[in-house]
């Protein structure tokens, strides 16, 4: 297996807006990630990737972008993003940014020049006369943010498509002035020094026709461009011409990706990518029913995903899910030892561990948003959707607070002081979750048995441990709330033992003849040869002799 960078290096997500506010104005921006670059250094941290940070009007909150090569001036400008690669690098940390090219912001300048029918621009985009004497849409595809994915703008005498929401018009990959462009936004930031991309809902660029989609539930139209045979060959294209020039990393979002289309994703296309079983292993049909904790389906979900794919990127947090530890741990009386436990999983499963801020040191969702505190636009989405539906209003709230991205998005908690330390600004764009009294960096900094001592463990074991970088992976059969798997490298073996659930679990008798070393367990000191039973939410690596 190569050596490559982020086969040990473990991912920190950063959301620029809720990281830290350099100037008081409530946002997060660069000169904030700047002062927190000892932070992440000291976290262990070896690549950071960077939610959007060019301009953009916000409406998708920098997925929606108006210039690729310039930065939002709510973050800062280029030179402080250039600042920032440079102080990166001083302390060994790479930084990784978003690439949303399936659309831009309708503020860009390509989507404006399109606007006119003769521009050279118009191609760019997918304009289109609607059906019924124009009257009514081209298709029936609906956008994942609510309603019709066209939208009419009389001036142009035409119809766009946009698969998010309306700001977001979609770009036409067949058109090869569109790939020429993004390849030179690539080769852009990747010379500045950058250290690669995660490309957003990178799986569903390639639009194979305009047909009418079958009807669904929730979104309609995804058969005629979900993991198309032109996506593939987009990527290798895009691999080929840039991707394999450069020692960098490529990650897929890939929403609803199988095994099939995964296997060719990994095949020079991406180093790797995001699945999605594990994130909807407790959705009833749709993102805003959700079952009880299924400890037997999260585990299969991620066993498969390890046996099918050679490389994973591991996560259970971004800025667009909930907190791990509310939806798969326990936030009140195992909220240290369920924390640990989620941690211990995505370390030491084979691929590149990937850390959303925050998950550190155990934020939990939000307690319940209020209607008027919703900021992201597919909050209101949802409520509208779930009223017409004739759920009350109270029942809108809960079912929404199910999908809610903001959950993940409330200011980092750095410390008890005033708005946790994230911003000496009156107020911050979105609410601090109040939890942040008991959970901060401050105090997780002081104590040494902490969810955030044990990451800085985790980190630092990553970047040493052969076996846990490269080693196979081997799971073990045994009981649901159980999770067992070996790593094995160059005749060396570790084992993992990780307790799904709250309650005490006896071992079955193939484990308790095991003999081994414990290497990182979230109970003090844990044995682990004669061991009998698990206690609630007890992980532990262990050393095979
Ligand atoms: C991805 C992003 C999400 C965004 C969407 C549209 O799913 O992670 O935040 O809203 O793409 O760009
Ligand atoms: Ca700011």
């Amino acid at each position: 297996m190569d050596q490559k960078y982020f086969r040990n290096h473990a991912v920190y997500q950063i959301y620029p807006r809720s990281f830290c506010d350099g100037n008081g104005d409530g946002i997060g921006d660069i000169k904030g990630i700047l002062s927190k670059l000892d932070y992440l250094k000291d976290l262990g941290v070896g690549i950071v990737w960077l939610s959007p940070v060019y301009k953009s009007p916000n409406a998708d909150y920098g997925y929606d972008v108006s210039d690729y090569e310039d930065i939002n001036p709510e973050f800062g400008t280029l030179a402080e993003m250039d600042l920032l690669i440079a102080e990166a690098k001083k302390r060994e940390i790479r930084i990784v940014m978003d690439l949303v090219v399936n659309h831009t912001s309708d503020e860009h300048r390509w989507f404006l020049e399109s606007q006119k029918p003769n521009s050279p621009f118009r191609d760019y985009y997918f304009w289109r006369i609607g059906k019924n004497n124009n009257t009514l849409p081209p298709n029936n595809w609906t956008s994942n943010f609510g309603g019709s994915a066209w939208t009419y703008v009389p001036a142009s005498g035409a119809w766009y498509l946009h698969l998010f929401g309306v700001k977001q018009p979609d770009l036409n990959w067949r058109c090869p002035r569109v790939l020429e462009e993004v390849e030179s936004i690539l080769r852009f930031w990747l010379d500045r020094g950058i250290y690669g991309f995660r490309c957003d809902v990178i799986n569903q660029i390639w639009k194979d026709s305009l047909e009418d989609g079958k009807k669904t539930l929730w979104v309609v139209g995804a058969e005629h461009y979900s993991m198309k045979e032109g996506n593939h060959q987009i990527l290798r294209k895009l691999y080929e011409d840039v991707f394999s020039k450069y020692d960098c990393l490529t990650v897929g979002e890939t929403y609803q990706v199988d095994f099939v289309n995964a296997r060719r994703y990994e095949d020079k296309e991406l180093d790797m990518f995001f699945q999605f079983d594990t994130m909807e292993c407790d959705q009833a049909l749709l993102p805003i029913w959700r079952k009880k904790f299924p400890p037997k389906a999260f585990k299969k979900t991620i066993f498969d995903w390890q046996h099918e794919v050679d490389w994973n990127a591991n996560y259970l947090e971004n800025h667009d899910q909930r907190r791990s530890i509310t939806r798969f741990g326990d936030s009140k009386k195992y909220w240290k030892e369920s924390g640990k436990m989620l941690a211990t999983m995505i370390f030491t499963l084979r691929g590149t561990p990937f850390v959303y801020e925050g998950q550190e040191i155990g934020m939990l969702d939000y307690p319940l948003f209020q209607k008027e505190q919703y900021k992201d636009p597919v909050d209101h989405y949802i409520y509208a959707k779930v009223r017409k539906l004739h759920f009350t209003p109270k029942q809108a709230l809960r079912m929404v607070q199910n999908a809610n991205r903001d959950n993940a998005r409330t200011p980092m908690q750095w410390s008890d002081t005033l708005n946790a330390g994230f911003s000496s600004g009156k107020e911050t764009w979105l609410p601090l979750n109040p939890s942040y009294p008991k959970i901060n960096v401050a105090a997780e900094e002081k104590d040494p048995d902490s969810i955030l001592a044990y990451y800085k463990k985790l980190f630092a074991y990553r970047k040493a441990d052969p076996i846990l970088s490269y080693g196979d992976f081997e799971p073990m059969r045994t009981k649901a709330s159980i999770m067992a798997y070996f790593r094995a490298y160059d005749g060396h073996m570790e084992f993992v033992l990780l307790n799904l659930t709250k309650k005490k679990v006896w071992l079955p008798r193939a484990i308790r003849q095991m003999k081994g070393q414990v290497i990182l367990s979230n109970y003090l000191g844990a044995g682990f040869t004669y061991k009998r039973y698990l206690r609630p939410y007890e992980s532990l690596l262990v050393k095979i002799c």
